[in-house]
């Protein structure tokens, strides 16, 4: 194969030559051989001949008679053109070269160049036609369109790379035409020369050696173009490569790593580092710009980087708290995108900005005030997000209550109590806490804890007084107050709720809910019925109030209720007897002086004080004058002494008054006989009931004497019953005996001291039959049962008991009417 293209070539080769070889071979043999027939003659010449150079013997050539021309009249037209180029010299016949004739400048590129004429000769009329071939000398050098070629070449480009070069130009032709390059010596490029489609050369230079623009930026070579010609001309140009800069240096940061330190809080915009890297390249290439590469979505918003400056600021709180080192890496990068990292490590010192906290960790809302001195009622924690110094807190309660703080675990405090609580004193405290850091300055935060004191029922109810004293007049309506009693309780709700009541006694035997309730709530005591002085004068009542706690506390007071006397009891005669129709009649010795004791009239009152000061008087006298009545006393003594004439029946009608407001009275008859012998009285019929028959008066007397004995035999018996036991007290000195069971009711029972007793009498009425037996008699209440009211209530035994008692008669006592 290879043969066969190697044959190919050489005989196309040959080809060409032979046929160029030929033109140029005819062409000279038509300069050379006789004209043409049809009249044509042609010449060739070179170039650039001097003006007047003779081509050649026109008239010879066409055989024509030079001398002949002139008559002729011979003209040589040139065809197409203007420029006479050639002439004709009429005396010679000689063809002459007119004007220059520069082929490159009339045919230019073109390989036949030729100047064509026509000669015109008349008569006759002729015409020839010349064709003048111009050839080509060497009379052009090789020249470049420009003296320096600018050449930019990127540094990056690789060996063998080819950068073509204008062609050089020569405006000969052929080889005459640039043949050939030639390139200075240099480091960088070698020269190869190509041939255009038309046969022109040209040059490529082509690396042989990379550049770099960081070491040579320009490159300077000569182009040497030459032609073919001989002598050979050449032409030259200054080839002058710019390198051109590949972007093949990195930038590169001065540090691989900047680190800093940043104190927390700094303001904004202030500027925390400036990183800059160089780059070699130029322009864009060595243009760095920074930015963040590889940068936390936290950090992203604190710090900013200046793409230009490379300069790190601070854009949003740096908080130590937060996180306390930042990095990031930031990437420099050139025009054209080449990149290096560096890292920035952002290390923020803490500042003592934040202020210890106080967390409560527990709390009881609520302490009992019966907690003891060390209980614990809450647990804090304190915490402070600085660090190193600004850290350790100091925590304290201020002020004065009575809780302290204990340190427990690490940052945790039990707050205990210190001392005894009591609600009644202060029911809540505001415990406040200060905890403090020791940085400087050093920050602190308070709080305030809230604690009630919840109640304990610890307080028994307390009565306003120690002991309460009511005055009641007797006769009350039931259900007056009576007194009012208040007991205070600090306790809370319940706690402190006081009721009243009273406390289950007896007063003489008889319950004391007889005699006075209480209101639980408002502490009013009411009378429960109608008191009377004359019963008892005074009791006592125990009250308790009680609160509703639980277990409930309680107290108690003693109220005592005075009973006043009102004066609603009128003296009563004990002496002589009260009733009218009774016969008893009091013996006057007919020799009483005057002075001596007559009677006495007994009055008892059953009030007291002045209510039961007797006084008596006579109001009326059979014999005004004879008798007298001690005011007070009530002694009936003889004003005078007696005589003969006195009326033997004397009647006496005495007043009783006692001394109260108003006064209450009462009147008796006392009928005197003077006589010293019951026989001598022969009308003792008339000195009751003058008109009544003899049968009455009988009857009358039947009784008296009757009744008398009877009176005798009791006051025997009780007498000697007392004498046995003790010695019986009676009102005045023996003249008269008087009947106990003539006392009236409600009066003590005297002891042999004589004092009264220490629980009142109650006394009971027999109604059990006849007026006679209608006594009065006594029983202690202390060994009996107390009637609610009024009314007789009594038990079977008792009953019988009375029973027997009335029976014999013998069981009475004796009563006396003490003064009090
Ligand atoms: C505690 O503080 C509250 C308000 O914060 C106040 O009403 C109350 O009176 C305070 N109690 C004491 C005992 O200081
Ligand atoms: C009353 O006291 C008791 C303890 O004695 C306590 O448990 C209770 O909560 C108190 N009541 C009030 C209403 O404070
Ligand atoms: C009444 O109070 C006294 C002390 O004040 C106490 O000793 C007594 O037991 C109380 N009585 C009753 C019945 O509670």
């Amino acid at each position: 194969m290879s043969l066969f293209t190697i044959e190919d070539r050489l005989y196309t080769h040959l080809l060409l030559h032979f046929l160029l070889f030929r033109t140029h071979s005819v062409c000279f043999l038509f300069v050379l051989t006789v004209p043409a027939s049809f009249g044509d003659v042609s010449y060739s010449i070179p170039e650039e001949l001097k003006r007047g150079s003779v081509i050649g013997n026109i008239a010879k050539d066409l055989d024509v008679d030079f001398k002949s021309l002139l008559d002729r009249k011979a003209r040589l037209n040139a065809e197409g053109s203007s420029k006479r180029y050639c002439d004709i010299n009429m005396n010679s016949g000689d063809l002459i070269v007119a004007e220059r004739i520069d082929r490159d400048q009339l045919c230019g590129e073109k390989t036949v160049c030729n100047l064509k004429f026509e000669l015109m000769l008349e008569s006759p009329f002729d015409l020839h036609r010349v064709v003048v071939q111009i050839q080509d000398i060497n009379d052009n050098s090789p020249g470049f369109p420009k003296d320096v070629i600018r050449l930019e070449i990127r540094e990056s480009a690789v060996k063998g790379a080819r950068f073509p070069v204008n062609e050089a130009h020569d405006a000969d032709i052929g080889q005459n035409a640039v043949q050939s390059y030639t390139l200075q010596r240099n480091d960088h490029f070698v020269l190869a020369v190509q041939t255009n489609i038309d046969g022109g050369k040209y040059a490529e230079l082509v690396l042989e050696k990379e550049l770099d623009r960081e070491e040579q930026q320009e490159v300077s070579l000569l182009l040497t173009a030459s032609d073919g010609g001989t002598p050979q001309r050449s032409g030259t140009v200054v080839i002058l490569v710019t390198v051109l800069d590949a972007n093949d240096n990195i930038p590169v940061f001065s540090q691989a790593v900047y680190e800093v330190t940043l104190p927390e809080n700094v303001p904004l915009g202030t500027l925390v580092v400036t990183v800059s890297a160089s780059d070699a390249d130029e322009g864009a290439n060595g243009a760095v710009t920074y930015e963040f590469s590889r940068i936390s979505n936290e950090a992203k918003h604190l710090f900013s980087i200046d793409r230009k400056t490379g300069e790190i600021r601070v854009t949003g709180p740096i908080d130590f708290e937060e996180e306390s080192s930042y990095e990031m890496r930031i990437e420099g990068k050139d025009g054209a995108g080449l990149a290096s990292q560096t890292k920035v490590i952002v290390d923020i010192t803490d500042v003592n900005d934040n202020a210890p906290v106080i967390f409560v960790a527990s709390l009881i809302n609520s302490v009992p005030e019966s907690a003891p001195p060390g209980t614990e009622i809450g647990i804090i924690n304190v915490q402070d997000l600085d660090s190193e110094g600004n850290h350790p807190v100091r925590c304290s309660i201020q002020g004065h209550v009575p809780f302290k703080l204990k340190p427990s675990v690490k940052k945790y405090y039990s707050i205990v109590t210190t001392g005894e609580l009591d609600r009644e004193l202060q029911s809540e405290y505001n415990i406040s806490l200060t905890a403090s850091d020791e940085g400087s300055p050093p920050l602190s935060s308070f709080k305030i804890l809230h604690v009630s004191i919840s109640d304990v029922n610890d307080n028994p109810p307390a009565f306003d007084k120690q002991s309460y004293s009511a005055y009641v007049t007797e006769n009350n309506k039931p259900g007056t107050s009576v007194i009012s009693v208040r007991a205070r309780d600090p306790d809370w709700r319940q706690n402190g709720t006081v009721f009243y009541s009273l406390l289950s006694s007896e007063v003489s035997g008889v319950p004391v809910s007889s005699f006075v309730s209480i209101n639980g709530d408002t502490g009013v005591i009411h009378a429960v019925r109608s008191f009377d002085y004359e019963q008892f004068r005074s009791f006592k009542v125990q009250v308790v109030a009680r609160d509703n706690g639980s277990p409930p506390l309680s107290s108690n007071v003693t109220v005592s209720v005075f009973i006043t006397d009102e004066n609603d009891n009128t003296p009563q005669i004990l002496y002589p007897a009260p009733l009218g129709n009774s016969m008893m009649t009091e013996m006057v010795p007919k020799a009483a002086h005057a002075g001596s004791l007559v009677s006495k009239v007994i009055a008892v009152d059953a009030d007291s004080g002045q209510n039961a000061w007797l006084s008596y008087q006579i109001l009326k006298s059979t014999d005004p004058g004879l008798f007298t009545i001690g005011l007070h006393s009530g002694e009936i003594r003889a004003q005078r002494d007696i005589a003969e004439s006195d009326t033997m029946k004397q009647n006496l009608v005495v007043s009783v008054k006692d001394n109260g407001q108003p006064s209450l009275s009462t009147t008796c008859a006392v009928y005197l006989l003077i006589s010293d012998n019951l026989a001598e009285v022969p009308e003792l019929k008339d000195m009751s009931y003058d008109n009544s028959s003899k049968l009455t008066s009988y009857l009358i007397i039947a009784l008296v004497s009757v009744c008398t004995f009877f009176l005798t035999f009791i006051v025997l018996i009780v007498v000697v019953k007392f004498c046995r036991r003790r010695k019986p007290r009676l009102l005045f000195d023996g003249a008269v005996a008087i009947p106990g069971a003539y006392f009236p009711p409600n009066y003590a029972d005297v002891d042999g001291a004589g004092t009264l007793r220490s629980s009142y009498n109650y006394d009971t009425y027999l109604t059990t039959g006849s007026r006679t037996s209608d006594f009065k008699f006594v029983r202690s209440f202390n060994d009996g049962t107390l009637p609610a009211d009024q009314t007789l209530k009594r038990s079977p035994q008792e009953t019988s008991e009375l029973g027997e008692m009335t029976g014999d008669g013998s069981k009475f006592s004796t009563l006396v009417k003490l003064p009090f």
